[in-house]
């Protein structure tokens, strides 16, 4: 970035459906993972008190006292301040504790308390900082509230376990809602399919719905199902470090992340190896 030039807001990319178990954490820690191998600079905000999505990583608490997105919250930090350097390089993460649990109460009269988000991003003024990724809580609480006002886009995870209509109509009229009244983006980036299996009735069910519904909208590759997923997080890696290049839930992750750049046009990012030169 050359001196002097203006200082843009990263694009915040929040990983929601109210429903638990779905994929949410697994998408949200990938992403921001694979952004950051990407090239992109990236900050992963864990806002589920259970701390899931920090729990993969491996990190140094600073000589002032551990980081936490309640402290974030309850103190309205810049971002920045809130966020710890992680092994993976380019990335950093706002880590979740037991602290937000409850933090939802407590905010209930904090001044503008659904912007309390945004403002901690827009005060980050971090020029490097391109991306933000926001693993959301099962419930759509006034931190996943928060979490929505301040995305520009959503990734919506999709369980092919069972059948998803309900729930993304709720997580729909929500979205109106966060745009009509609060004026926010909020835009859905593309539906996820999770927990894949083409050989279950139900998966190839779930995905004529999504398919016929969203059209474009959902992700060309699924996240198969892959219990290296589960895995992973008890070995302190991403699925990018954990698994061999070709093992399915890598591979799954990197076309969605692939797939994310080229809809964000973040243009002369790419996973891998660069793409073979075009003739014409
Ligand atoms: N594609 C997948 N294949 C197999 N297991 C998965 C997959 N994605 C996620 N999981 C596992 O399923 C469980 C729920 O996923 P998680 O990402 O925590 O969902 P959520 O955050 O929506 O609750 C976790 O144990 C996770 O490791
Ligand atoms: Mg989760």
């Amino acid at each position: 970035m050359t001196p002097g030039s203006p200082i843009r807001k990263p694009i915040v990319i929040a990983v929601a459906n109210q429903k638990g178990g779905v994929g949410k954490t697994t998408t949200a820690v990938s992403l921001s993972a694979g952004l950051a191998i990407a090239g992109v600079r990236t900050a992963l905000v864990d806002l589920d008190g259970q701390g899931s999505a920090s729990a993969t990583f491996r990190w140094t608490d600073p000589p002032d006292g551990p980081r936490s997105s309640a402290t974030l919250f309850a103190r309205e930090l810049p971002l920045a301040q809130a966020a710890v350097a992680t092994h993976v390089a380019d990335l950093w993460l706002v880590p979740a504790d037991e602290q937000l649990v409850g933090l939802d109460a407590k905010l209930a009269s904090a001044f503008g308390r659904e912007r309390i988000l945004s403002r901690c991003i827009a005060a980050s003024r971090d020029p490097e900082l391109e991306a933000v990724v926001i693993d959301t809580a099962p419930y759509l609480g006034l931190i996943t509230l928060n979490a929505l006002i301040a995305a520009d886009y959503v990734v919506v995870p999709v369980s092919c376990e069972y059948l998803p209509m309900l729930g993304l109509r709720l997580l729909h009229r929500t979205l109106d809602d966060v745009r009509r009244r609060w004026g926010a983006r909020a835009e859905v980036l593309g539906y996820l399919l999770t927990m894949y299996d083409r050989r279950e009735a139900i998966t190839t069910e779930v995905e004529g719905i999504l398919r016929r519904t969203f059209g474009e909208l959902v992700f060309a590759q699924p996240a198969r199902v892959d219990t290296r997923h589960k895995a992973s997080p008890s070995h302190k890696q991403t699925i990018f470090e954990f698994e061999s290049e070709s093992g399915r839930g890598r591979s799954d992750y990197a076309a969605l992340v692939e797939e994310v750049l080229r809809r964000l046009r973040l243009r002369g990012h790419h996973l891998g190896a660069p793409p073979p030169p075009s003739f014409g």
